[in-house]
C-alpha cells in the first residue's frame, strides 16, 4: 500500500470519528480539497500523522477546533462579484419590492461580508423594515466575527471599489467608521439580520424564504451532499423565489434544476417556478 493510500485511509476514519464525536459531517466533501487543507493543518501541528492526532482530536474540543477552522475556508469580501450584485439590484429587487415583507437566507455566509453587502443594497433599495436576513455557517467562531461586523481598514479600498462597481447608490464609506486599523460597520445594518449556526450536511431547512444565497460553499462538496443542500433550498423556496450561486457554481445536471430558470446566462441565479415541470 501506498503512503497516499494509507493517508486517504486516515482520513476517511478520522472524518468518521468527527461525525461519531461532533456531529460534524465532512465524509462528503470533495476529497482532493479536503485532502489537501487537511494536510496543511497537520503540517503546522505537532503530529506526524493524522492517525497519532486522531486520538486528541476526538478527545479535546478546543484541539478539534482548530481542525475545523483548518477545514472551513472562510475567505469572503464585500460585493464579492460585482456583477452579480449589480444582476440582484437590476432584476432581483424589481421582483421582491412587489413583496410586503422579504424573507433572505445566506448559508455559508463565513464573516458576514455578502450578509452586510446585501443588507445595505436592500436599504438603498427601500427596504427599511421590510426584510429580514437568516445568515448561518457551520463554523461558530466565523458566525460571532459575522456577527462584530468589524473588518480591517485595509480591506476597504477593494470593498468601496466592489461597491462601485455593482451600482452602490450612496458613498460607501457612510456604512463604517474607521478605528485604529479596523473598520466598524454601522450597527444598524445589523438590525434586520440573524446570525446562527447552521450546518448544511446534517441540519433541516427554513421555511418559506424568497431568496436564497449559498455562494463558493458547494464548490467543496461532493455530488450527494450537493444534492442533499439543494433539496434543502428547494424545499425552503417559495415559488418565483430566487437561489444564488457562486460564479463556479452551477444548478445544471442537478436534480432540481427543472424547478427553475436561470436569470441571465452566467450569473448564477435562478428563478424557482410557480408550478414544478
Ligand atoms: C468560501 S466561504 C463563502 C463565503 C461567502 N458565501 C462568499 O461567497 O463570500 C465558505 C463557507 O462555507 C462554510 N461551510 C462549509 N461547510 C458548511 C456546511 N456543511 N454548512 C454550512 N456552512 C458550511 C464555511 O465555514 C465557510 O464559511
Amino acid at each position: 500500500m501506498t503512503n497516499d493510500e494509507l493517508i486517504d485511509i486516515e482520513i476517511k476514519l478520522l472524518m468518521e470519528g468527527v461525525y461519531q464525536v461532533y456531529g460534524y459531517d465532512f465524509r462528503d466533501y470533495a476529497e482532493a480539497s479536503l485532502r489537501r487543507r487537511l494536510t496543511q493543518w497537520l503540517t503546522g501541528s505537532r503530529f506526524q500523522t493524522f492517525s497519532l492526532a486522531q486520538s486528541l482530536i476526538l478527545r479535546d474540543r478546543a484541539f478539534f477546533d482548530t481542525l475545523l477552522r483548518g477545514i472551513t475556508v472562510n475567505v469572503s469580501e464585500m460585493f464579492r462579484d460585482p456583477p452579480f450584485f449589480k444582476a440582484i439590484r437590476e432584476q432581483v429587487i424589481p421582483y421582491l419590492k412587489t413583496y410586503p415583507f422579504v424573507k433572505i437566507w445566506h448559508a455559508g455566509c463565513a464573516t458576514g461580508e455578502e450578509v452586510y453587502s446585501m443588507a445595505i443594497l436592500l436599504m438603498e433599495e427601500g427596504f427599511k423594515g421590510r426584510f429580514r436576513i437568516y445568515a448561518t455557517d457551520i463554523n461558530e467562531e466565523v458566525i460571532r466575527k459575522a456577527q462584530e461586523g468589524i473588518y480591517p481598514l485595509q480591506e476597504m479600498q477593494r470593498f468601496t471599489r466592489n461597491y462601485q462597481f455593482s451600482g452602490g447608490k450612496g458613498s460607501f464609506s457612510d456604512y463604517y467608521t474607521a478605528k485604529y486599523d479596523h473598520a466598524i460597520l454601522t450597527p444598524s445594518l445589523r438590525d434586520n439580520i440573524v446570525f446562527a449556526a447552521h450546518n448544511l450536511a446534517a441540519d433541516a431547512d427554513f421555511g418559506e424564504m424568497n431568496m436564497i444565497l449559498c455562494r463558493n460553499v458547494m464548490i467543496y462538496f461532493k455530488q450527494a451532499l450537493k444534492d442533499r443542500v439543494l433539496g434543502l433550498f428547494d424545499n425552503s423556496l417559495v415559488p418565483g423565489g430566487f437561489l444564488c450561486l457562486g460564479t463556479k457554481e452551477t444548478l445544471e445536471r442537478r436534480q432540481i434544476f427543472s424547478h427553475y430558470e436561470e436569470l441571465k446566462p452566467r450569473i448564477q441565479i435562478y428563478r424557482k417556478h410557480y408550478e414544478k415541470k
